[in-house]
């Protein structure tokens, strides 16, 4: 394998990806290299497997290049799951990270700390065309909040406390966050499926 395309335009999220594949001698590009008429691909899935399944796939077939892709969420004990795959329009459409955690704190107003637990996951998809697409998973475990804290990060960062701290996701710098976030485990998990390939 020499080149993936990262299926994403966020550039934060490009740099981690990057950071996995390029000491394996992969050239790395991401949507942002392909302007103009790629797929706009819908995110119809109920899980985010499938999710992650429709972007790589749907763009690999377009560009007949191995790609791989993500999807992510906050998965709250209490709320059965939920935002789960419905995290980055929680509060409505478009995206909004701060009606999105007002939201979660008013479900969770008076909830016990016990009661309190969620987690982050990140499925990745990686598609090559032709061949059986692979998934890998990540997750970061921790609790939810009662105020919202810190201005690091994006999405539920101010109310989530990773387990193990206790301060909020937001209140780490990028660095503290890359090295327990469920994007990392999941990347660490496809560089492990990597290394049995070489
Ligand atoms: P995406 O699949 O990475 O686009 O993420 C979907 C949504 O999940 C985002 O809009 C955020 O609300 C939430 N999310 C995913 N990863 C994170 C994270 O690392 N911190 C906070 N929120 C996240």
């Amino acid at each position: 394998m020499k080149e993936i395309i990262i299926a994403t335009k966020n550039k934060g999220k490009a740099a981690e990806f990057k950071q996995i594949l390029e000491p394996y001698g992969i050239t790395t590009q991401t949507l942002l290299d392909f302007p103009g008429d790629m797929p706009d691909v819908e995110e119809t899935g109920s899980t985010f497997t499938e999710n992650a399944r429709l972007k790589a796939e749907q763009i690999a077939d377009f560009l007949q290049k191995p790609v791989i892709a993500d999807d992510s969420g906050l998965a709250i004990d209490y709320l059965a799951g939920r935002p789960g795959v419905y995290s980055a329009r929680y509060a409505g459409e478009p995206t909004n990270d701060l009606l999105n955690n007002e939201k979660v704190l008013k479900k969770m107003a008076g909830v016990p700390r016990e009661e309190r637990t969620a987690r982050f996951i990140c499925v990745l998809a990686f598609a090559v065309p032709g061949k059986p697409t692979i998934f890998k998973e990540g997750m970061c475990e921790g609790w939810i909040t009662t105020t919202v804290k810190g201005a690091n990060g994006f999405g539920y960062d101010p109310i989530f406390v990773p387990e193990g701290n206790n301060v909020t996701m937001a209140e780490l710098n990028e660095a503290e966050k890359n090295t327990i976030s469920h994007r990392y485990h999941a990347l660490l998990a496809f560089q492990e499926w990597l290394n049995k390939q070489q």
